[in-house]
């Protein structure tokens, strides 16, 4: 094994993978792993690859340590329940899936969100100032987006510190890691997500509301609806990808602020600058760290070609920080940089993140009113991190106001 083999496991990683990061861009940026999987690291490979609509769909097919052992505890079936949502699927279903859901999940509906997103940041924000020192994940970064997916789909209101867990769980298939009890524990907290969702959904079905949910049940495009699976691993989706990334762009990006006194004045100084900001953050600081795709042909990328059927990740932080791309101060924080925009934390090409709107609205509302409201707001501790490698985000930021 060279040095420069991608390593996840290394000590330090999940603090700070960027060193890493800069090392792969430098010296082996289309990654042949002996693992059996290729690595892209630079933005124009990581771009190129996510836009030329290789297969999402063929990655569950794939053999991958945790699916693996999640299918053989299935008895080689899929493992989700729920069947699979529009992530994972490639056209024409993707196409149909994603259509169906952004009829309802709107611009319109999410910016007639944001009266709502300012009053739960603020009762948040209230509860800090009461406390007077805190865990921010715990009191905003968390709750904050997850009462608003919650309310959004009219979900009943939940057991918030059980649905975290199983959330929690669920989305540990999405990082590469090969525990002989995860695929169970897997398994069970996905065959419980949908389980709930089915329920709630025969409930709609007979008392409709003005929500998400009972709107995705009667969107219907050219006659064709939604088949119930479908719904749930729709709706399964939302749920998850409502809340599991943005809770790391609120907190990773309230770290990345407060390690920079001079940024967070900037901020304090010119509120109008917190829409840029949040790309920068974005930027800054992955909340979620790759992409996976399998080639489909031939795959002609930084001199390199991939073989068909072969599967690829894309690290969508390494891209965000490659210097070819950002200039010399790539690794540096700037939140009036130009191009912020040009981040591919929500990824790129058809699978482009959909809850994109959503995610900003939250992470401009909570971010900009914490920086103005505390002053003083400081770190009062170490920072501890999740341990993930690809939803790598802050499990602890102590706070004092
Ligand atoms: C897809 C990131 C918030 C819903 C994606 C993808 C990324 C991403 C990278 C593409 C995955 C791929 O290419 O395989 C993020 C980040 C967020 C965020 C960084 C927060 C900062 C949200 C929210 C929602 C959401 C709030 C909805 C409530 C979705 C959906 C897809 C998706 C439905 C699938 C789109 C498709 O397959 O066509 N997201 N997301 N996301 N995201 Fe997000």
């Amino acid at each position: 094994m060279t040095e420069t083999l991608f390593n996840p496991f290394a000590p330090g990683f999940t603090e700070d993978p960027y060193p890493h990061y800069r090392e792969l861009r430098d010296l082996d940026p289309v990654q042949e792993h002996p693992l059996g999987f290729w690595l892209l690291t630079r933005h124009a490979e990581v771009t190129a690859l996510l836009r030329a609509g290789m297969s999402a769909e063929q990655r569950n097919l794939a053999p991958h340590p945790v699916r693996d052992q999640m299918r053989e505890a299935a008895g080689g079936e899929d493992w989700r329940s729920g069947g699979l949502s529009m992530l994972d699927r490639d056209p024409p279903d993707h196409t149909r899936l994603r259509g169906l859901v952004a009829k309802v999940f709107t611009p319109r509906a999410i910016a007639a969100l944001e009266s709502r997103v300012v009053e739960l940041v603020d009762a948040a924000l209230d509860r800090m100032a009461e406390a007077g020192r805190s865990n921010l994940v715990d009191e905003l970064a968390f709750p904050l987006p997850f009462t608003v997916i919650n309310e959004m789909l009219g979900m009943p209101p939940a057991d918030e510190a059980h649905i975290r867990e199983l959330t929690g769980t669920l989305v540990r298939s999405l990082e590469p890691l090969a525990d002989p009890d995860l695929a169970r524990r897997i398994s069970a907290a996905d065959a419980e997500l949908a389980a709930l969702t089915a329920e709630v959904i025969a409930w709609k079905r007979a008392n409709p509301g003005d929500d998400l949910l009972t709107a995705l049940i009667h969107a219907e495009e050219n006659g064709a609806v939604l088949s119930d699976d479908e719904l749930v691993a729709q709706v399964v989706l939302l749920y998850v990808a409502g809340h599991e990334t943005t809770v790391n762009l609120i907190s990773n990006g309230v770290v990345a602020l407060l390690r920079d006194p001079g940024q967070l004045a900037a901020l304090r100084a010119d509120p109008e600058l917190i829409g840029n900001a949040v790309e920068e953050l974005l930027r800054y600081d992955s909340p979620v760290q790759s992409s996976r795709r399998i080639t489909l042909a031939p795959f002609e990328v930084g001199g390199r070609e991939i073989p068909p059927g072969t599967f690829v990740v894309a690290s969508l932080a390494s891209a965000n920080t490659d210097e070819r791309f950002w200039g010399a101060d790539a690794d540096e924080l700037k939140l009036d940089r130009p191009n912020a925009r040009y981040h591919v934390s929500f990824g790129a090409g058809p699978h482009h993140c959909l809850g994109a709107a959503l995610a900003r609205l939250e992470g401009r509302v909570a971010i900009g009113r914490l920086v103005r409201r505390f002053p003083d707001l400081a770190l009062d501790g170490e920072v501890e991190w999740n341990g993930r490698i690809n939803l790598r985000g802050a499990a602890k930021v102590p706070v004092r106001v």
